[in-house]
């Protein structure tokens, strides 16, 4: 007899959850996965990106790629922002897609700061914490390349900045969006401000740790305005290491008290990424977090169906994202139910627009074996 804990529909991963007011039906979430697609001066999502994440409206939630919050935020090409009405207009009609099918679908908001590169913004110099080179790679219209000293922002700059998100955030409600994620993972601005190597600022934006945890609290704080105290979700990633980033012991005491510090914003989930997958993810690794925050928990990193199984069953988080796998099966969540196995995606198609490699992976059906 197969009971009903043995049957492939009840898996934990399958269950549904409550994000603060997020309903999900299921705990599979799409991860941020930048695309290039919006390949044209304006920045502008295309009819390709409302056919991408239409075929992924099974997820519990999408989490969108991390678009620009202004002009000044950009740092690759072929991003889309969330700055100008005609990118409204545009992810209007990708928001309107993601609900018809049932779906959830919040809107990442991005700055590169000093991780951008002159050619990315017009010939300007980009702007930093301080006046630091982070040592990184900017994805330029002529390829990949390495970052130059930024300038240092001003107190007017830091100011323009939080604006700027607190801006996108009421576009992307405007938008039609169910909610909005801080992009404050790898080398961009956010973690740039919390990086003790990179802020060398003497102002109220740095110097001890209070300090530099600010500018984020202080946009995490902005961007929840336009949701009516809902709260924004918050992507962290504290084992990150690249260039001037290290996920030494201080890094990581610095980030427990940060976590904690959430606790008193309007957060309405953390997003937490983990050390770079290699081998299954290290549960322990994101423990640390649940212990110390106390609202919904999203794990990334490295995960499929059994890992992430066992992540929601141990009760280390609430849910699993997934960024490579939502790329090649855009009908994740029906294979996990159905323990199909995973197609593989090209890493090659990943940034170089067109529709290959991005809306044509198909999805299984009930013949596939
Ligand atoms: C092509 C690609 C683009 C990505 N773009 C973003 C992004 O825009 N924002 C973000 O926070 N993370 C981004 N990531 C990181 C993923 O969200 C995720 O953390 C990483 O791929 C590990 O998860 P996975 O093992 O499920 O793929 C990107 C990853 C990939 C492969």
């Amino acid at each position: 007899m197969t009971t009903i804990q043995e049957t492939a529909l009840d898996q934990p991963l399958l269950r549904p959850a409550a994000l603060g007011d997020l309903r999900l039906p299921n705990r599979v979430v799409m991860a941020p996965a930048t695309r290039a697609r919006a390949a044209n001066d304006d920045l502008v999502p295309t009819e390709m990106h409302v056919a991408y994440y239409a075929q992924r409206a099974g997820a519990g939630l999408i989490v969108t790629e991390g678009t620009w919050v202004s002009e000044r935020a950009i740092g690759f090409v072929g991003v889309p922002g969330i700055y100008s009405e005609a990118q409204v207009a545009a992810w209007r009609r990708v928001t309107g897609a993601v609900h018809a099918l049932g779906g959830r679908i919040v809107l990442q908001l991005w700055h590169t700061g000093a991780a951008s590169h002159p050619d990315n913004l017009g010939g300007e110099r980009p702007a930093g914490p301080s006046a630091i080179d982070p040592g990184e790679k900017s994805f330029t219209a002529t390829g990949f390349k390495p970052t130059v000293t930024p300038r240092e922002m001003t107190a007017a700059d830091i100011e323009a900045t939080i604006e700027d998100h607190r801006t996108a955030s009421a576009n992307a409600h405007r938008a039609g969006f169910d909610g909005v994620e801080v992009h404050a993972i790898g080398p961009y601005l956010i973690p740039q401000f919390l990086n003790p190597r990179l802020n060398h600022r003497t102002d109220a934006y740095g110097g001890d740790r209070a300090r530099r945890h600010r500018f984020l609290l202080e946009i995490i704080d902005a961007v929840a305005a336009p949701w009516d105290g809902r709260g924004a979700g918050v992507r962290l990633s504290p084992y990150w290491a690249s260039g001037l980033f290290q996920a030494d012991e201080e890094t990581l005491a610095d980030y427990d008290a940060l976590v904690q510090e959430l606790n008193d914003h309007p957060v309405a989930y953390l997003h937490l990424r983990g050390p770079n997958p290699a081998g299954d993810p290290d549960l322990d690794a994101f423990a640390r977090y649940r212990r110390r925050f106390g609202g919904p928990l999203i794990v990334n990193g490295g995960f499929g169906r059994e890992t992430g199984n066992a992540a929601i069953e141990a009760g280390v988080a609430d849910a699993v994202s997934f960024a490579r796998p939502f790329i090649a099966n855009p009908d994740l969540v029906t294979r996990f139910a159905l323990r199909r196995d995973l197609a593989e995606g090209d890493p090659a198609t990943y940034y170089t627009g067109g529709a290959q490699g991005y809306v044509d992976y198909p999805a299984s059906t009930w013949q596939d074996a």
